[in-house]
């Protein structure tokens, strides 16, 4: 809903560009939370598209659990083996640049919150995204090393995985996987940056996966203004002042550039 209570969501007009593109110029604190949506056009699939989504061909108990790990430690190494050269392979979209370059002009505006896992804002540029469901180029053990200088896991043995010389400590991506806690502060961190921005921006989520999806509620309760930037219906669609339907590359270039 607009601020006259019309729906506004669909293929966004110029005017409406111009609208929030004045917006976002004159908020003193902008919060934007990204997700899969946001990294597609750089070839990285998103998990819940019907047809190229990962968990439409993947089972995410298996792959993206503690228990699908300790059951089948190769398998799961293995498949993020494969996401980590994806990764490796991609660049930045013009959405990424868009969103770095805003920041650099104006800083201290901007706080960008994350739910991917790829490394593709930082390589466009964007210093201090607040990562919410980790990194997938990081290495960490499976279980908490006993030692206390803990050993380092990118010294671990070769192997699928690499696992301790001394005590066979697994090594695992440096992800979060359902039922676990998201890493130290960032959930925080980012409540605080919903909580106190003018203008929330939210790009390429399902809003399916929460405490991420509480963020843009987070914002529209403290009196923030919120948009949607997504070419399909999200499930947070109805706490946001407008949705522009269309995709991250084309619209953030549009609404952020100078
Ligand atoms: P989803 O796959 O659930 O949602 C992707 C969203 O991006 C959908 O709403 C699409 O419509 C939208 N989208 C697709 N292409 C787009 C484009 N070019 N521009 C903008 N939007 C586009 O991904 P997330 O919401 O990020 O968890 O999923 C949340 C979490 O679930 C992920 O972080 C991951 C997954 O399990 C972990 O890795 C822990």
């Amino acid at each position: 809903m607009d601020e006259s209570g019309a729906s506004a969501s669909g293929p966004p007009d110029a005017a409406t560009i111009a609208r929030w593109r004045a917006e976002l110029a004159r908020a003193a604190r902008v919060c934007v939370l990204t997700g899969a949506g946001m990294s597609a056009e750089s070839g990285i699939p998103t998990f819940r598209d019907a047809m190229s989504g990962l968990w439409s061909r993947f089972d995410p108990a298996e792959l993206a659990s503690e228990a699908g790990f300790r059951a089948n430690p190769a398998r799961v190494w293995d498949w993020y083996a494969e996401r980590r050269a994806g990764v490796r392979r991609a660049q930045p979209n013009a959405g990424h640049l868009a969103l770095a370059d805003f920041a650099a002009r104006r800083p201290g505006v901007l706080t960008l919150v994350t739910q991917n896992v790829d490394d593709l804002h930082q390589r466009a540029g964007q210093v201090d995204a607040i990562w919410l469901h980790g990194d997938i180029g990081a290495d960490r053990w499976l279980d908490r090393c006993p030692r206390r200088a803990p050993c380092d896991p990118s010294r671990a043995a070769p192997g699928r995985p690499p696992r301790c010389a001394d005590c066979g400590n697994l090594v695992r991506p440096g992800v979060v996987w359902f039922g676990e806690m998201l890493p130290d502060g960032a959930l925080d961190a980012a409540e605080r940056a919903a909580a106190a921005c003018e203008l929330m921006l939210v790009v390429g989520t399902s809003g399916a996966v929460w405490p991420a999806a509480g963020l843009a509620s987070i914002a529209r309760d403290a009196g923030a203004r919120v948009l949607i930037v997504n070419p399909q219906a999200s499930e947070i669609d109805a706490v946001a002042h407008a949705v522009l339907r269309g995709t991250a590359a084309v619209v953030l270039p549009a609404l952020l550039r100078r």
